[in-house]
């Protein structure tokens, strides 16, 4: 039975009209968390977490859930199906209803939805400074697989010898998924798509092939490239980074230095986890802040 405390939450499908609250919550708790610990929020107002749960809350790739308490939407999380790896998040909690167990049920929720799909994993990327939401997410069988750094900033370097930059376009799909398979043993085709329809993916080509792609140089993106120096030259191509920032695997530490050497600075550390297939990836990769 649940205590007067611990009040009985439903969780149910999110549906565009849940965009408004959900995304105040969304900014609520991210901005509430945020200045507890000293790092800029990663939302600069409600109105663009409204705009992006508004986004998810209606995207046929996503599988998104709300949170109800007493009538009330207390918080939502998604679910990201585009390809054979499930990403998770969002997730957010009103502040007022936090750590009494609302996380844990959204989170059950999606990772239930996505074992009905047999997903070859699920990864999801957490704010290295929160501990709560560390320790639900292990507990809950996530593995800690990568410290990121969270990039911002506009490059000294503006192109990078022997690399061309350009827009994408829908017939570097195939070139693009080779490569992603290559690196990191799948794809992301569909997320890929998306981005050369909505004219933000940019390829890098070297000695005549693509040798890299960015869907959007931002925390919503993803990048990956056989090399650091073609990463490099993704990134010197580009004025400033969407969103709070690019998401650079701290462990790379050689294109890091690259970055700090160009004057980029370091926005917020955050970690990679991941439950089921993981493989190192075997070239220069950013994940999106999903996975
Ligand atoms: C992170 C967040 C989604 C978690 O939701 P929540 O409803 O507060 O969390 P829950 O109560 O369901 O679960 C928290 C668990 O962590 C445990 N926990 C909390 N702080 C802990 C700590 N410092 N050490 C160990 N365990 C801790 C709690 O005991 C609980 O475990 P239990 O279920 O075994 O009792 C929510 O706090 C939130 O919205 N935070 C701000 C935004 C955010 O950080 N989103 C996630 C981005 S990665």
């Amino acid at each position: 039975m649940p205590s007067k405390s611990q009040p009985e939450v439903v969780i149910r499908a999110a549906t565009p009209a849940d965009s408004s609250i959900c995304g105040q919550i969304c900014y609520d708790a991210f901005s509430t968390l945020s200045a507890k610990h000293g790092f800029p929020c990663d939302f600069p107002g409600p109105e663009v977490a409204i705009c992006i749960l508004s986004m998810l809350f209606s995207s046929p790739g996503f599988y998104c859930v709300v949170a109800e308490s007493e009538g009330r939407i207390v918080g939502s999380n998604g679910l990201d199906e585009r390809s054979m790896i499930a990403g998770i998040g969002p997730i957010t909690i009103d502040p007022a209803a936090q750590n009494l167990g609302v996380g844990r049920k959204l989170m059950q929720a999606v990772m239930d939805r996505a074992n009905e799909r047999h997903p070859a994993g699920m990864r999801l990327v957490q704010a290295a400074y929160h501990n709560r939401s560390l320790a639900l997410y292990a507990s809950l069988g996530f593995d800690v697989r990568e410290p990121l750094s969270c990039i911002q900033g506009r490059p000294r370097e503006r192109n990078v010898p022997g690399c061309a930059v350009r827009p994408a376009q829908p017939a570097d799909l195939d070139a693009c998924n080779a490569l992603s398979r290559r690196v990191h043993g799948f794809d992301r085709g569909t997320e890929l798509a998306q981005a050369i329809q909505q004219n933000t993916a940019i390829v890098v080509e070297r000695a005549g092939r693509i040798t890299g792609y960015a869907t959007v140089l931002a925390f919503f993106g993803h990048a990956t490239a056989e090399t650091n120096l073609d990463m490099q030259s993704l990134i010197a191509s580009a004025e400033s980074f969407g969103g709070s920032g690019i998401l650079l695997p701290s462990r790379n530490t050689s294109l890091l230095r690259w970055c700090l050497a160009n004057g980029l600075h370091v926005v917020q550390p955050m970690t990679l986890m991941t439950i089921g297939l993981y493989n190192e990836p075997s070239g220069a990769w950013f994940p999106s802040v999903l996975f």
